[in-house]
């Protein structure tokens, strides 16, 4: 178990070891169960985080801000508007002056080929830890979750298990790239057979799917690619279908960024029978769950009887993002002098 992780940055998973991973998992446990005792864990008494939020959030937002108040510390909830980055202030100097005031800084920037790079900027000149709170690339506050909550259903023993993570028909907008390429680089490193399943325009940042089969390949586990949504769900253990935008593939078509907009949607209703229906649903095991990050666009990419039916565990990954990133805050911003 690797315990020295004061000061270290949480901006992909990619990013730490496996035996690192453990460590999260293992510490939001012990979280839970304080939180369940009514036990105070006043880890980060006096600390506080700089939350920063480029676009809106509910459970990303609420969890980091609840998980400072429980660890004894103070989170700050910032837009740009709220700070000179609307005026232009450099990552640099963002990421120099909130560490002069404080013990952590945590962001959501998720605008296509910026969010990952703004992130990284501030961590570079930072000297504080900087934690992803969603980029274009990555959600690891999500996965992390993810992969606690399967845990939770399936004990630690996942060799063998089918995860299918499908693109699913939501007409509101078009949603980052994270969530998927979260779970294809992280699922594969725990012995876990990965599925992915899109509409062939829907493809993800090739960098993610390199490291989905590399890690594959490294744990005996199986990663495969289909474009045919029922073949992907038919003996899945776990499925999560979930929607996303096709921003690698406007990129790859050079499509001009004025015009995204609507060839993007207009690729979205192609595919409205990309939708997880109850019949769909029994495709996979008996036993099998249903997941999903929400925000969910109910009606359209899921059928209510699905999300809200026995199959469905969207609640409880949702109380995870809680203790998973309160481990994370401890673990980074406190721990070890
Ligand atoms: N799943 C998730 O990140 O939700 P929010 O966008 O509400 O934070």
């Amino acid at each position: 178990m690797q315990s020295m992780l004061r000061g270290k940055d949480w901006i992909e998973t990619v990013d730490w070891t496996t035996e690192e991973l453990e460590t999260v998992l293992q510490t939001s446990w012990d979280l839970k169960s304080r939180f369940a005792l009514g036990e105070p864990h006043r880890l980060l008494q006096d600390k506080t985080l700089f939350m920063m939020f480029f676009e809106q959030s509910t459970r990303t937002r609420n969890s980091t801000e609840a998980g400072m108040t429980q660890l004894g510390g103070h989170a700050h909830d910032l837009t740009p508007d709220k700070m000179q980055i609307s005026h232009g202030e450099t990552p640099k100097d963002t990421g120099k002056v909130l560490s002069r005031y404080g013990h952590g800084i945590a962001i959501r920037n998720c605008f296509y080929g910026v969010g990952n790079k703004y992130i990284r900027e501030v961590a570079e000149h930072a000297s504080i830890p900087v934690i992803n709170l969603q980029c274009d690339v990555d959600h690891p506050c999500q996965s992390i979750a993810d992969l606690m909550t399967i845990r939770e259903k399936f004990g630690h023993n996942l060799k063998g298990m089918k995860f299918v993570i499908a693109w699913t028909y939501a007409p509101a907008y078009a949603r980052p790239l994270s969530v998927p390429q979260g779970l294809i680089t992280l699922m594969p490193r725990f012995g876990i057979d990965v599925t992915l399943a899109y509409p062939k325009e829907f493809n993800l940042i090739p960098r993610t799917v390199e490291a989905a089969k590399k890690y594959a390949k490294e744990s005996g586990s199986k990663f495969n690619i289909t474009h045919n949504m029922d073949e992907a769900f038919k003996g899945a253990h776990v499925l999560y279908p979930k929607s996303w935008g096709c921003h690698q593939h406007l990129q790859d078509q050079g499509v001009a960024e004025a015009d995204r907009k609507k060839v993007g949607m207009d690729l979205i209703n192609k595919y409205k029978n990309w939708v997880c229906t109850e019949k769909r649903m029994k495709l996979g095991r008996k036993n099998a769950i249903y997941m999903h990050p929400l925000p969910a666009d109910r009606g359209a990419e899921v059928e209510d009887a699905v999300i809200d039916g026995p199959q469905s565990v969207v609640f409880d990954q949702a109380e995870n993002r809680l203790h998973t990133v309160k481990a994370i805050e401890a673990l980074t911003m406190g721990g070890r002098p």
